[in-house]
């Protein structure tokens, strides 16, 4: 199973991210029931190892915070885009439930990828360098800043792949403290 551990978004986020929408040739939307914010791609887990992440996801004892998104920006950098993303403010309660469950998924046998924990809310992808239309779209949002909202729990997702895309499914919800 193809598994990740991520951060739901509130729906009045979801509402006002998707009246930033705007109409850039080449992008591709997060369906909004999508959007979340990951804190670890795990990849492919067999089946059998799956009963002991979720527990052991499960003794993460960590206190609940807010989140304070700001900005909208771009992977890997403007010139060459592939994702693009609403940023979140690195508070320490977000950062240390990101390493807690990357610490955690290590123990339990898990490799993640080696790059750096670099918090964002993916909104749109893209394939083709994108024309001026993306550039205006950048610069007209690159300071938002929806109000913050506050983070009770996380999610373990199994993601599937079929012909329409991505389909996520929640295995197991936590509660932080
Ligand atoms: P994202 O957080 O930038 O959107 C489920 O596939 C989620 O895990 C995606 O939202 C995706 O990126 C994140 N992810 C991180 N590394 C990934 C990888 N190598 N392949 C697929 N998804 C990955």
């Amino acid at each position: 199973m193809r598994l990740f551990i991520a951060l739901d978004i509130p729906d009045d986020l979801k509402r006002t991210l998707g009246n930033l929408k705007a109409d850039v040739p080449g992008l591709r939307w997060v369906p909004p029931g999508q959007i979340h914010l990951t804190l670890a791609f795990l990849g492919e887990v067999e089946e059998p190892a799956l009963a002991g992440l979720a527990e052991a996801v499960a003794n993460i004892n960590l206190p609940a915070f807010d989140l304070h998104p700001v900005g909208i920006g771009c992977f890997p950098d403007q010139r060459r885009p592939r994702v693009v993303w609403l940023g979140v403010q690195p508070e320490p309660g977000l950062m240390n439930l990101a390493a807690a469950v990357r610490t955690t998924a290590q123990s339990c046998g898990i490799p993640l990828e080696e790059r750096r924990f670099s918090p964002h809310i993916t909104l749109a992808r893209l394939k083709q360098p994108p024309g001026a239309a993306f550039r205006t779209f950048l610069e007209q949002h690159r300071h938002v800043a929806p109000p913050p909202f506050s983070v009770r729990e996380f999610t373990l997702y199994q993601s599937s792949l079929d012909r329409s895309g991505a389909r996520h499914t929640p295995i197991r919800r936590y509660r932080l403290a």
